[in-house]
Parts: C-alpha cells; sequence; structure tokens
C-alpha cells in the first residue's frame, strides 16, 4: 500500500483522518512482515476495523447522515470478508489472505476513501459549518 499522502488521503476531519493513517500503517505493516507476525497482526487489522467503522458509524449518526445504510453496510460486507479471511489465516493458510491484503484491500480502500468517506467528510463539514453559522441553532456533532 503506498504511504499517508495528505493531498490523497486526508479528508479534513481530524477523527477520520487519524483512523485512516492508523488504517495504512497497519496494511503496510501486514504486507512487509512475515509469516510468523502476519496472523497476529491480521488480527489487529480486524480489531483496528471494527473501530474505524463503528466510529464512522458513530459520526454518521450524530450528524444524521443521509446515506448511513449504504456506508453501514460496504463497512459490514468488508469486515465480513475480512473475519472469513482470518480463520484462514489462523489456520496458518496465508496465501490469499496475503494477496488480499496487497492488492484488495489497497483498492478497497482507495475506492471507499473517494467516495463514501469523502462523502462523509463533507457531510461532517457542511453540518459543523452550518452549526457555527446558526450559532447553536442546530443540535448537531
Ligand atoms: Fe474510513
Ligand atoms: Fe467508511
Amino acid at each position: 500500500m503506498q504511504a499517508w499522502d495528505d493531498a490523497v488521503h486526508a479528508l479534513g476531519v481530524a477523527e477520520m483522518d487519524a483512523t485512516h493513517r492508523e488504517f495504512i500503517a497497519l496494511v503496510n505493516l501486514l504486507a512487509a512482515c512475515d509469516d510468523t507476525d502476519f496472523a497476529a497482526l491480521f488480527e489487529k487489522l480486524l480489531d483496528h476495523c471494527r473501530l474505524h467503522f463503528t466510529s464512522e458509524g458513530r459520526l454518521m449518526r450524530i450528524s444524521r447522515f443521509p446515506a448511513l445504510n449504504e456506508h453501514e453496510s460496504e463497512h459490514h460486507r468488508v469486515y465480513g470478508d475480512l473475519v472469513q479471511m482470518n480463520r484462514a489465516v489462523q489456520r496458518g493458510r496465508l496465501l490469499l489472505p496475503r494477496a488480499f491484503v496487497k492488492q484488495g484491500l489497497e483498492e478497497w480502500f482507495n475506492d471507499h476513501l473517494a467516495s463514501m468517506d469523502s462523502a462523509l467528510a463533507a457531510h461532517l463539514k457542511r453540518v459543523g459549518e452550518a452549526r457555527v453559522d446558526l450559532s447553536g441553532g442546530l443540535p448537531v456533532l
């Protein structure tokens, strides 16, 4: 996976950017590690994704994000794939998961960041600005 690059990855919402930095760092560790470390790191990736998706879910709910269902079902789909892959990893079958970490996951992340996560960040910024403009008139965030 590519290194973190503000120009490509930063969405301007601090909580999301911090989470995405962590995601990229973890995927890079997984792509570079040897077989003995892979299983433990893959568990960490699962933990990360659970928190990552929960945190975005919370941001979507408190800001009443209109595409909540679509975005969450995408999170659930990917998390389900990772859980399934983790079963193979914990049994020592690393070939497919390794290929996925190097290709599929990066592709998924880039697409997801550019579409659903960017839409969420834009919504959060709009809602935040509205709150400032109306001096507390909207009960958001
Ligand atoms: Fe995200
Ligand atoms: Fe997301």
